[in-house]
C-alpha cells in the first residue's frame, strides 16, 4: 500500500465506525503502526521493584525488538537495545537476570551497565573500543513505574509526571512490589486488543465476574449520583478527588497522553475480587475504601486499574501483524507478604478470568474481521473512548 492509498483510506473512514479491513490485515499499515505509534510513544516496561539490585535486568520485547531494562545504580536504570555491536547477535536471551556486565555469548563481547563496550578479545591492535556502545533509548520513572520510548527526541514526560503526581501519590506505587506478572498471547492485530480494552460495552455480555462489582459496565457510571458520593468520600480515605483526562490529544506531546479517572464499585464490592472483599492490605497512604476504583493511563497502550488494595497494569504490544500480547502486572504494597497478607490466587483471580475472556472475544473479533465478508459497523454510545483512540490513531499514522 502506498502513501496515497493510505491517505485515501484514512480520509474515507466514517466517524464512529469500525475501521476498514486493511487496517487489520495490510502488512504495510502494520509497519506504519510500529513506526508511527510504537517507536514514538511512551510504553510501560516494568516496575523498579523487579530490578532492586545493581545489575538486575529484564527484557522488554515487541514486534521483533528487544530492550534490556537494567538497574545501572541505586537511582537509575538504562534501557539498552539488545543487539550486540559486534555482528548483531541478541545479547540477553533469558527474560530476566542479574550480571555485573552484559556479555554476548556469541563471541564474548561484554558491556557495562550503561552499554559501553568493556572487553572484546582478539581484536586488531588499532581497534578502539571507546566509541562502541549499545544503542540506548529513553527511560523515565513515574512513581516506580518504568516507561521507555524508542524515539530519538520523544515527547516530554514532565507534564505526565507533574500532573499525575498528586493523584498517584496516595498509592505509593514507588514503594509497591510486583506480586505477579503474566503475559497473555492474543491471536489478533494489536489494535483489536487495545480497542477492546478501551470500551466497556462488552463488559455486561462477556464479563459477568467484572460486572458484578464494577459500575462502569453500565452506561453513565461516571456521571452517576453514586460517582458524586465516591468523589466526596475520596479525600477522607486519603485518595485524590481529581480527574485528569489528557489522553489521545496532541498535547502534551505525541504519544505522551495520560488520564486518571475514578468510577464507582457497587453491590458492596470494595475491590476487584471474586467476592468483592479486600485481597491485600491497603496501599501506601490510603486509609479506607471509598467505594470507587481508578482507571489511569500513560501513553496510548499502557493502562492501569488502581484499587485501594492492589493495582493492575496492562500493556498491549504487537508481536506480528495478526498477533499481540497483553502483559499484566499485579502490584501490592511493598511490605505485603505472600501467604500472610495476600493470596496470589485470590489477588489475580478477577483480572485473570477477565483477560482469558478478553483473549477469547478479541480472537473471535479478529477471525471475523479477517473474513472476506467483514464490513465496518457503527459504534455504540459506550464506545466513545474507542473512537477517541481511533481518531488519534488515524491522525498518527497519516503519512
Ligand atoms: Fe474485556
Amino acid at each position: 500500500m502506498d502513501k496515497i492509498e493510505l491517505e485515501a483510506l484514512i480520509d474515507n473512514q466514517p466517524a464512529r465506525t469500525s475501521l476498514d479491513q486493511a487496517f487489520y490485515t495490510d502488512y504495510d499499515i502494520y509497519q506504519r503502526d510500529i513506526e508511527a505509534v510504537y517507536l514514538k510513544s511512551w510504553l510501560y516496561a516494568g516496575h523498579l521493584s523487579e530490578i532492586p539490585r545493581t545489575g538486575d535486568w529484564f527484557l522488554f520485547e515487541m514486534a521483533g525488538e528487544s530492550v534490556i531494562i537494567v538497574r545501572k545504580d541505586r537511582d537509575s536504570v538504562s534501557a539498552l537495545l539488545n543487539v550486540c555491536r559486534h555482528r548483531g547477535s541478541i545479547i540477553c536471551s533469558e527474560k530476566r537476570g542479574c550480571s555485573k556486565k552484559l556479555v554476548c555469548r556469541y563471541h564474548g563481547w561484554s558491556y557495562d551497565l550503561d552499554g559501553r563496550l568493556h572487553s572484546a578479545a582478539h581484536m586488531p591492535d588499532d581497534f578502539d573500543k571507546s566509541g562502541i556502545r549499545l544503542g540506548k533509548i529513553h527511560a523515565e520513572i513515574l512513581e516506580g513505574m518504568i516507561f521507555i520510548n524508542f524515539a530519538e527526541r520523544p515527547a516530554a514526560f514532565e507534564a505526565v509526571r507533574e500532573d499525575l503526581r498528586g493523584c498517584l501519590r496516595p498509592y505509593r506505587i514507588d514503594q509497591a512490589k510486583v506480586a505477579h506478572r503474566q503475559t497473555y498471547f492474543i491471536n489478533a492485530n494489536w489494535k483489536l486488543s487495545v480497542e477492546n480494552y478501551t470500551e466497556c460495552y462488552h463488559c455486561a455480555p462477556s464479563h459477568p465476574e467484572y460486572t458484578r462489582g464494577h459500575a462502569l459496565a453500565k452506561p453513565g457510571a461516571r456521571a452517576s449520583e453514586q460517582m458524586k458520593q465516591v468523589m466526596a468520600r475520596a479525600p477522607a480515605c486519603g485518595l485524590s478527588d481529581r480527574a485528569v483526562n489528557r489522553i489521545y490529544l496532541d498535547e502534551p506531546g505525541f504519544g505522551a497522553g495520560y488520564a486518571f479517572e475514578r468510577y464507582p464499585m457497587w453491590r458492596g464490592h470494595v475491590t476487584g475480587s471474586e467476592d468483592g472483599k479486600a485481597v491485600a492490605p491497603l496501599m501506601g497512604e490510603i486509609r479506607d475504601y471509598d467505594g470507587g476504583t481508578t482507571d489511569f493511563q500513560v501513553g496510548p497502550v499502557s493502562f492501569a486499574l488502581a484499587y485501594c488494595d492492589y493495582i493492575v497494569i496492562y500493556r498491549f504490544t504487537p508481536v506480528s501483524l495478526h498477533e499481540s500480547e497483553c502483559d499484566i502486572t499485579w502490584l501490592v504494597n511493598g511490605d505485603a507478604e505472600e501467604g500472610r497478607d495476600y493470596d496470589r490466587e485470590r489477588l489475580t483471580w478477577l483480572w485473570d478470568v477477565t483477560t482469558q475472556a478478553d483473549k477469547r472475544i478479541i480472537e473471535n473479533n479478529a477471525a471475523g474481521v479477517r473474513s472476506r465478508f467483514y464490513e465496518p459497523g457503527p459504534y455504540s454510545t459506550m464506545e466513545e473512548y474507542t473512537w477517541k483512540f481511533m481518531t488519534w490513531y488515524l491522525q498518527t499514522i497519516r503519512p
